[in-house]
């Protein structure tokens, strides 16, 4: 039946299937794994989107071990240099199997001068269809609650702006929380993210991204508390999905972008 079907058709069946929550592709017949030859020393897996050699480079290790997705992760952040040969070295990072499901590198958004940077926990179905961070619902929210104290993530003076970006930069399958191991290995990233767009502050939505970045869990109790986090000032807030479906938590969320507000000297 297949073999039936036009190239759209065939495009169609599977995009429908991805939208259902499919996120892995198995044959028609089993394969015999055992019956593989070994993974080489240095496995090259593929990348998502083309990336300059030097995000490519082989990755390090003992010959006949495996690298540690977080030494890899560690050692092919640190030769970033700019932010888009940061967003190269992620695209060519082959350890995470997020990329494997998810249909963009979602990498940031925003102007990237901006005083506060958002760091949000991961890509919903419109970020991954769109390729930017919080344009769903939940990040139609966050750019009404930014305008009620005049900023914008497309402004241009940096005092009026934001940058915004997540932990995971892949949408997990079916929005499930995000795996620790899945976090520890985009840490490095994440770290060499806010160095080198180097704002002066830190918005943390949600828990994700408490555990993050402060290894601290409980929004409820951390929301609105300034701490410091990457040698950052930085403020925890409930999440704006969380605020879609407990409304009576808008009182906090406006209270915690007046602390903003004040912070940056309105
Ligand atoms: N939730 C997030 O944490 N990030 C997004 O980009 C979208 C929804």
């Amino acid at each position: 039946m297949l073999d039936q079907m036009s190239p759209e058709a065939l495009r169609a069946a599977l995009e429908w299937q991805v939208e259902l929550g499919c996120d892995t592709a198995v044959e028609a017949s089993p394969v015999n794994r055992f019956a593989l030859p070994p993974r080489m020393p240095a496995p090259a897996r593929p990348a998502a989107d083309p990336a300059p050699a030097s995000a490519q480079a082989a990755p390090a290790g003992p010959i006949g071990t495996d690298p540690d997705p977080v030494t890899e992760a560690e050692r092919m952040a640190a030769g970033a240099a700019t932010l888009p040969a940061l967003r190269d070295a992620l695209a060519a990072y082959p350890w995470c199997d997020l990329r494997l499901g998810a249909r963009s590198l979602v990498f940031a958004d925003g102007n990237p001068a901006a005083r506060v940077m958002i760091i949000g926990e991961a890509p919903g179905r419109e970020e991954d269809r769109q390729g930017k961070p919080f344009v769903g619902q939940a990040g139609q929210l966050l750019d009404r609650m930014l305008a009620a104290i005049d900023m914008a993530r497309d402004a241009q003076d940096p005092a009026q702006a934001v940058y915004i970006t997540n932990v995971l930069p892949w949408r997990p399958p079916s929005n499930r929380d995000p795996d620790p191991a899945e976090v520890a290995m985009m840490l490095p990233f994440l770290r060499r993210h806010v160095e080198l767009a180097a704002p002066e502050l830190l918005i943390l939505m949600g828990n994700h991204a408490c555990g993050a970045v402060l290894n601290r869990r409980g929004i409820t109790r951390l929301r609105g508390t300034w701490t410091e986090g990457f040698g950052l000032p930085v403020l925890p807030m409930l999440h704006p999905a969380y605020l879609l479906r407990q409304t009576g938590a808008k009182r906090e969320a406006w209270a915690d972008l007046l602390a903003l507000r004040a912070r940056l000297g309105a």
